[in-house]
């Protein structure tokens, strides 16, 4: 094969033509960009955010790139996770311009969220300069996750298919978090990670409490069943999430909705309004199970209930209800006049199905959309 240069001719629009030369298995615009030739190329694109503290940061990204990227390199203090659109920790609203999903990216946000402008960052491009709203104060992005190592002080079977997870951080280690955020705990030996809200506050640490979900041939769920034991080290890294009470609606009447284990941030939301000082709002628990036999932690609650009177809960079972029991899902226990106040605060958590249930409740009992926050269990793989 001859190597020797190519010449190209560009013409130009305004009739000008230039000789290129281009080396064989390069690229002509490589070659242009070097031998200087007037190339047009698309504008980078202004991004604005806005945080919920009246905080505003401006950062360019370029046509295609992903924003969340671009975003990290510039440090802006953004919260992610998955970087692949599953676990909504980086979403936000679009008010101006246009952005749109990556070429072969998936989302998990519904079409209609998507109509709304909701938008994950880590896997949408900016079509034109654009802004979006993010659902948390510039200060919580920037506690930056890191690892840590954690000691097991007990692993409790809670129901047939939920353990109470209780781990002490080793000397030396410390991790914030916000109530209702996440952590990835890595399967030791199996080299994954699986994500965990615990359900203590920050108030209890070093240590801390996860509810866990037990599910046939998972592999955290063989490890927490078949290996682990008091002392083993686990290796923790986070905070992660933009789920976590919010303080600016401390004062607001709070509902909850959990299913299943989804209950684990929820208490932890519950106990540190317990623990702040003040006036607590009226507060609704409505958690569920489908059988009566998988509740899990009634007495925890009872207990909260006692020591929270504006706290009621309603325990809900789909299957097997025994009395004082609500026969039915925790979104058909909410009533028509549960919704008084109309700045309302909900947090939602547990499979998919039941959010979307209860935001359309919620909504029709007349909560603003903008004060409802949910996250479900995305499974890990
Ligand atoms: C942000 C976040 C927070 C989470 N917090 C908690 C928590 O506090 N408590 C908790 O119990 N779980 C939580 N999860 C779910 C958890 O991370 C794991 O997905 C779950 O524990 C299963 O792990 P595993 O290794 O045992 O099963 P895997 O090996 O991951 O999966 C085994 C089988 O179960 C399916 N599966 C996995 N996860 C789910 C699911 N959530 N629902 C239905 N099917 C599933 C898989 O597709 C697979 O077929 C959270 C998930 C996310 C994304
Ligand atoms: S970081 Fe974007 S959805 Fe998980």
């Amino acid at each position: 094969m001859n190597n020797s240069m190519r010449q190209v001719t560009p013409n130009f629009s305004d009739d000008a033509t230039r000789g290129l030369s281009v080396v064989p298995n390069t690229h002509v615009l490589d070659a242009m960009t070097e031998q200087e030739m007037p190339i047009v190329s698309e504008p980078k694109r202004q991004v604005t955010l806005n945080f919920s503290d009246g905080e505003t940061r401006v950062f360019s990204v370029a046509p295609g790139e992903n924003i969340l990227d671009a975003a990290l390199e510039q440090d802006m203090p953004v919260l992610f996770q998955c970087r692949s659109g599953s676990c909504s920790s980086c979403i936000c609203t679009l008010k101006d311009g246009d952005a749109n999903t990556l070429a072969g990216a998936s989302s998990t946000l519904l079409p209609s969220e998507y109509g709304a402008g909701q938008r994950l960052l880590c896997v949408s491009q900016a079509e034109t300069d654009c802004s979006f709203e993010l659902p948390y104060s510039s200060e919580v992005g920037s506690n930056a996750a890191h690892e840590v190592n954690v000691f097991i002080d007990s692993i409790e079977r809670i129901a047939i298919n939920a353990v109470r997870l209780t781990v002490e951080l080793a000397d030396d280690e410390w991790m914030d978090f916000r109530p209702g955020q996440f952590m990835q705990i890595a399967v030791p030996g199996v080299g994954v990670v699986r994500s965990y809200s615990p359900s203590s506050t920050q108030k209890t640490l070093p240590k801390m409490e996860f509810l866990i979900r037990l599910l046939p041939d998972g592999v955290m769920s063989k490890y927490l069943e078949e290996v682990a034991a008091a002392d083993d080290v686990l290796t923790l890294t986070g905070p992660y999430g933009a789920f976590f009470l919010r303080e600016e609606h401390r004062r607001s009447p709070h509902i909850f909705v959990a299913g299943g284990t989804g209950l684990s941030p929820i208490l932890s939301m519950i106990d540190t309004l317990h623990q702040s000082s003040g006036r607590k709002p009226p507060m609704l628990l409505s958690f569920g199970s489908a059988h009566a036999e998988t509740l899990f932690a009634l007495e925890d609650i009872q207990l909260r209930e006692q020591w929270l009177p504006t706290l009621e809960a309603r325990i809900c079972a789909s299957n097997g209800a025994v009395e004082g029991q609500h026969p039915g899902n925790p979104v058909s226990a909410l009533r028509d006049d549960d919704v008084k106040d109309p700045n309302t605060v909900a947090y939602l958590c547990g499979p998919q199905p039941m959010i979307d249930a209860a935001t359309s409740r919620l909504l029709e009992l007349g909560v603003k959309a903008e004060n409802i926050f949910a996250e479900h269990f995305v499974a890990s793989n």
